[in-house]
């Protein structure tokens, strides 16, 4: 166990940015001093969890059908509402990982996070529904259902034929992106005071894409990398340490262009079909993040136009001063980029057939099927056939990490 003070030493013996040095001593605080962790302890079940399984009944009033995914923190499942004379209606019903949903710190987090998103309604953000705990006290959030994939399985996909995401429809997604996020930073009171969310956790797997053509946010305001940190191993986070702006390293407050930057990650990783900031240790990614040093997106797609390069790369300036003053600029910068330089802009009906597409090509088929990790695993054995890929590259959600699914560029 770390003493007091020691972060200040270790901090400039490692050289490693002040939020890794603190989140890591902090969680293995937390561990070591569990029992004075900081939370209501009533609202966590004594129980042990993880007894969900398909047509399990939740709180009388859901029934699981099949494990959509699963993050670092949840499982997201498919279920269903069990209403009157029949009436079905599928959900998203999300649960804490068990070693989690026992931890009251985590717990009050949750529950605080479903109380922010709650607030939110729009057609792209994900919407939340219900909230509650079980006859068990185990807590469930129930979100809209959105049949499709998330955006990270949309980069797979073209991945998997050696291809890379249009880039129209990279922009038409992102712009959408931005509209729901733009929608949560302005979000006022019902006294019209404003009342900005800021989402904190923008990743591809964030981003859904519907069958339908829809782009909606998830996760809004949920735990952020920075407070999983404090409550899990710190390895639990890894991959999201990548979608960090450099600013939040120094212990700056997460803000509009703290989001902004995280929508120019996934934008520029949806063109370039790679990760970032990425690699082999927390401090390693950490230092990326910090100097937040963008490779040119032209050197990997020649295809963008150039003010389109712009847009990127000004929504990645490590100076936050250089970035677009706000989401809604930066959408309307990209919006601009598809309108001088197509006659159409790709539309729902577009970002439909490539969802569609792309779930073909996961061996999803279009149907009601879910994104389950037995999707992914049949994922997987296509990659493995195709390139040799092991399952130990497979990433801790079971996932193909993105730069091995990727061949050449
Ligand atoms: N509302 C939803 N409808 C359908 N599928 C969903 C929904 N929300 C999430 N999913 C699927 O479940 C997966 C797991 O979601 P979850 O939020 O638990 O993890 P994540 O976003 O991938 O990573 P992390 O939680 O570590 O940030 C997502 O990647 C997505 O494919
Ligand atoms: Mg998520």
């Amino acid at each position: 166990m770390i003493l007091p003070g020691a972060s200040t030493a270790i901090r400039s013996s490692l050289r490693a940015p002040a939020y890794l040095i603190r989140g890591g001593i902090s969680a293995m605080n937390e561990m070591a001093r569990a029992p004075r962790l900081r939370g209501d302890a009533r609202l966590v079940s004594s129980r042990p969890v993880g007894r969900d399984q398909p047509g399990r009944r939740i709180a009388g009033k859901y029934e699981l059908v099949e494990r959509a995914g699963e993050g670092g923190m949840a499982t997201v499942w498919r279920a269903i509402t069990l209403g009157a004379e029949g009436f079905e209606r599928p959900v998203a019903l999300k649960r804490a990982h068990p070693a989690l949903a026992i931890d009251p710190q985590f717990v009050a987090m949750f529950v605080e996070e479903a109380r922010v998103n709650a607030t939110l309604d729009h057609p792209n953000i994900v919407h939340i529904h219900d909230f509650g705990s079980d006859e068990h006290g185990e807590h469930y959030l129930v979100m809209e259902w959105v049949e499709g994939l998330d955006l990270r399985r949309l980069v797979h996909a073209h991945a998997l034929v050696e291809e890379q995401v249009a880039w129209p429809i990279a922009v038409a997604i992102v712009v959408e992106v931005l509209r729901g996020i733009y929608a949560a930073h302005t979000r006022e009171t019902p006294d019209g005071d404003a009342a900005p969310i800021f989402h904190r956790d923008v990743t591809p797997q964030n981003v859904m894409l519907a069958v339908s053509g829809a782009v909606k946010i998830t996760d809004f305001g949920l735990a952020r990398a920075t407070d999983r940190a404090r409550v899990t191993n710190p390895g639990t986070v890894k991959g999201k340490l990548g979608y960090l702006a450099p600013e939040l390293t120094l212990d700056h407050p997460p803000s509009a262009l703290t989001d902004l930057f995280g929508v120019g990650i996934v934008l520029w990783e949806t063109l370039a079909g790679e990760r970032l900031f990425d690699g082999a240790s927390d401090v390693e990614i950490l230092q990326k993040v910090a100097r937040a040093s963008v490779p040119p997106i032209m050197a990997i797609r020649p295809d963008v136009p150039p003010a389109l390069a712009e847009a990127v790369h000004t929504a990645l300036a490590r100076d936050p001063a250089h970035r677009f003053p706000d989401v809604r600029a930066m959408g309307l910068a990209l919006r601009r980029v598809l309108r001088d330089h197509l006659d159409e802009a790709p539309d729902m009906h577009a970002i439909a057939m490539e969802v569609r597409d792309a779930r073909e090509q996961l061996g999803l088929g279009t149907g009601r099927r879910s994104v389950s990790s037995l999707d992914v695993e049949h994922a997987r054995r296509v990659r493995a056939a195709l390139f040799g890929t092991s399952s130990d590259e497979r990433d801790a959600s079971g996932a193909i990490p993105l730069e091995l699914s990727r061949k050449k560029h």
